[in-house]
């Protein structure tokens, strides 16, 4: 952290200092998901009737694409892994950094106030979190603006989450509304659920990002494009092949990877002229989406903050599933584990293209100690009094920061207005130009790339 940027960093964390260590109960939660592996007689259902029909559907028109295997097995509305399961419960099959510790929620919600500074403070904000889970990091950061009440006087603030299951949307409501959410009454409506927090802030649920009104926003996206459906190809001495799913002739009841005879339609538009890796996933769903987040911090203002395990246009075969915090074959029992793969950031910032300034990816733990995670910890410490508590508070440090563990695995992006960069702190002598990153005044990151 640098300059003018880390001392207005610093001072928005002092200004949160007073909150003290939140109760040890959801990291409790989350550790004790260590230990569950097994499936539910109820899984075991879904996961046999999703198999049936991806079968059918195989049997009916041939192999399916692995993104379309995905979609299938994650968002079907009747019987996807998201749609019908809390995974990020005490039975859930994987803990997200927002889960293990309030000091992730707290940073990022610096950041958000920063930005928000940063662009001349708009009288509108409005947080945009894309695929909230439980809710919590959407509660950290709200209970950031409250502390940061009085920077944030005068604005118009307000919570939006595209969120696709309506199970998660239920527990995201409990966590910030309370019980005072409202459904939709028909089912096409483009805000599904609405609500108000305790301290009046609206809050909406969308289905789609094209639903959120337009205007200037600062978007959050944590573990959410991980999440989203990917093509995979393999390099032939035939040109690009299209990994395709189909149903396994030798081991009936189960389904095996093939490649397609040809090329298809995804092979010929989505594989680099240029590239050069054996084995390429391109996750063009998640495109569309940045590029309609780039649009719109173009067009509205705003920023974007993307974070999950990802890397920049190196890596092949990162497809994988999880089930009960272990490792879990991608073909078997879908529906009933959680399927995903790396972000290529590279490919990231290639789609956003143009109009946007992109910042990254740096590492977690780079992000979030230029972010102050090293003060605020001290603070958490002091103020907490049980043993237990403190032990816990240091756990999460760890698995937040640690190289090993969530520290390096997990990176960060941002997509920010280019105007951003014509900010007073350039004015104030920080030059801003491909050769001198190092002194790029945004909260958090130490490296930037001109798309
Ligand atoms: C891996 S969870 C991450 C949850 C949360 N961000 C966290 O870090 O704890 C993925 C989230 O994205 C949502 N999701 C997955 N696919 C989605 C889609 N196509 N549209 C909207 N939300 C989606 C899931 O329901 C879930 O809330």
């Amino acid at each position: 952290m640098r300059g003018l940027c880390a001392a207005k960093t610093q001072q928005l964390l002092r200004l949160i200092h007073s909150v003290s260590p939140v109760p040890a109960a959801r990291w409790r939660a989350a550790t004790s998901r260590l230990l569950s592996s097994s499936s539910s007689p109820e899984e075991d259902a879904t996961g046999s009737l999703m198999l049936r029909h991806l079968t059918s559907k195989i049997k009916a028109t041939g192999p399916v694409s692995v993104a379309e295997y995905m979609r299938e097995a994650l968002t079907n509305p009747v019987m996807g892994y998201y749609v019908k399961k809390n995974m990020l419960g005490t039975d859930g099959d994987f803990i997200t950094s927002p889960e293990i510790s309030q000091i992730f929620g707290e940073l990022l919600g610096v950041w958000v106030v920063s930005e928000w500074m940063a662009a001349g403070r708009p009288k509108q904000l409005q947080l945009v979190e894309l695929g909230p889970g439980k809710g919590s990091l959407a509660s950290d950061v709200l209970r950031v603006f409250t502390q940061l009440q009085s920077v944030l006087s005068g604005a118009s603030v307000s919570l939006h989450l595209v969120e696709v299951s309506p199970l998660l949307s239920r527990l995201q409501a409990q966590t910030l509304v309370g019980t005072g959410s409202t459904e939709a009454e028909r089912e096409d409506e483009p805000v599904y659920r609405h609500g108000r927090t305790a301290a009046g802030l609206p809050v909406s649920w969308y289905r789609r990002l094209e639903d959120v009104p337009p205007g200037f926003s600062i978007f959050l996206a944590h573990e959410f494009f991980d999440a989203l459906p990917i093509h995979k190809f393999q390099r032939t001495e035939r040109g690009w092949r299209e990994v395709m799913v189909d149903v396994d002739v030798d081991k009936p009841g189960q389904l095996r990877f093939v490649l397609a005879p040809s090329p298809t339609l995804a092979s010929t538009t989505l594989v680099q002229r240029d590239e050069n890796r054996e084995h390429v996933e391109v996750c063009a769903e998640g495109g569309v989406i940045i590029q309609q987040l780039a649009r719109r911090v173009a067009e509205h203002g705003g920023a974007a903050l993307i974070a999950d395990y990802g890397h920049d246009g190196a890596k092949t075969d990162t497809f994988r599933g999880f089930k009960g915090h272990r490792l879990h074959d991608v073909l078997a029992s879908p529906g009933c584990a959680d399927l995903t793969a790396d972000v290529d950031f590279a490919y990231v910032r290639r789609v956003a293209g143009m109009g946007v300034a992109c910042l990254g990816p740096v590492t977690q733990r780079s992000f979030l100690k230029n972010m102050g995670i090293d003060a605020r910890m001290q603070v958490l410490l002091r103020n907490c009094g049980d043993q237990s508590t403190r032990q816990q508070l240091i756990g999460a440090y760890e698995a937040l920061t640690d190289g090993a563990k969530m520290g390096d695995r997990f990176l960060f992006f941002g997509l920010l207005h280019p105007r951003r960069l014509a900010a007073p702190q350039t004015a104030a002598g920080l030059k801003l130009d491909k050769k001198s990153p190092a002194q790029l005044p945004v909260a958090g990151f130490t490296e930037i790339h001109f798309s």
